[in-house]
């Protein structure tokens, strides 16, 4: 059945209040369209634990932070709509840029700390644009509970840290990152790899993984682990490696020694795509 559609706020409130006054708890997934397996598992997660599952499709001026990115983003709307109703949302509240940002921003939400490595050391302004339309779709929809990528590991850290810094009553619910077949995870940057670079983009799977395989074994060296990780990348000149680094998985902060559970993360350029990936490594030894 296909979703009902809704471009206001005003509307989106009205739909989602009569859901509520039907007992249905609220299910929230954001999404900037260009919707793909890992965006459908979201949408499954969220009708299996939510009454009632609204997808936004919004891509949010903001959090770019080259601006020909945001120029060059497209997506489909009909066909994302088809998404939606193929793997059960109840409503989509894709709203235009002015319905989201009535005038110039000047108030905005800022998790500090959390977004100072990785991603955010590379894209200046990124999370703050993500941390506020997030917080604006939380205040327009209220949903009970919101459903976010393990792919997006440090949006995922910010996302759960404004939620619990700004005390709302919303349940951020983590979905493992959905991989190809080779491993490389599903992304809507992956339609930009030419047919060779997408032959080679697992490699940064494969780095990560074998970057765990060290941990597990009993590697509590940060230096050797990236050393051996990065290693994978010196006889493939078409990768550059923005980052590897090994995480703390609450603060997204660098160690030097693994002594506990760490996330892997990493950001690669293959080309003009930029790929990000990460696993989780919990200590084994
Ligand atoms: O992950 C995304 O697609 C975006 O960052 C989000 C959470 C929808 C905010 O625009």
């Amino acid at each position: 059945m296909q979703p009902e559609q809704r471009t206001t706020i005003a509307e989106t409130r009205k739909a989602v209040a009569d859901a509520r006054r039907r007992g249905l708890a609220i299910g929230l997934v954001p999404t900037m369209g260009a919707l793909h397996a890992g965006h459908a598992a979201l949408i499954e997660r969220a009708r299996h634990d939510a009454g009632y599952v609204v997808v936004s499709i919004f891509v949010n001026p903001i959090q770019f932070d080259r601006p020909e990115d945001y120029q060059a983003y497209r997506i489909d709307l009909q066909r994302d709509l088809n998404v939606c109703a193929e793997h059960g949302a109840d409503l989509v509240f894709a709203p235009p840029v002015e319905e989201v940002y009535p005038s110039p921003q000047s108030t905005f939400v800022e998790v500090l700390g959390l977004t100072d490595h990785l991603c955010g050391h590379f894209r200046p302004g990124h999370f703050r644009g993500v941390t506020t339309v997030v917080s604006k779709l939380f205040h327009m929809v209220a949903p009970d509970l919101a459903f976010f990528g393990e792919k997006d590991a440090q949006q995922l850290a910010v996302i759960e840290r404004m939620v619990l810094d700004l005390n709302l009553p919303i349940r951020i619910v983590p979905v493992p990152t959905v991989r190809d077949s080779d491993g490389l995870a599903v992304s809507s940057r992956n339609a930009r790899l030419s047919p060779e670079e997408r032959r080679i983009a697992p490699l940064l799977f494969q780095a990560l993984t074998a970057a765990r395989e060290s941990v597990v074994q009993g590697c509590s060296s940060t230096a050797e682990v990236r050393r051996k990780a990065l290693a994978l990348f010196e006889s493939r000149p078409q990768f550059r490696v923005e980052y590897l680094e090994i995480v703390d998985p609450k603060t997204m902060i660098p160690v030097a020694q693994i002594t506990g559970p760490v996330r892997i993360a990493a950001a690669v350029w293959l080309g003009n795509t930029r790929l990000i990936d990460n696993v989780y490594c919990p200590r084994t030894r």
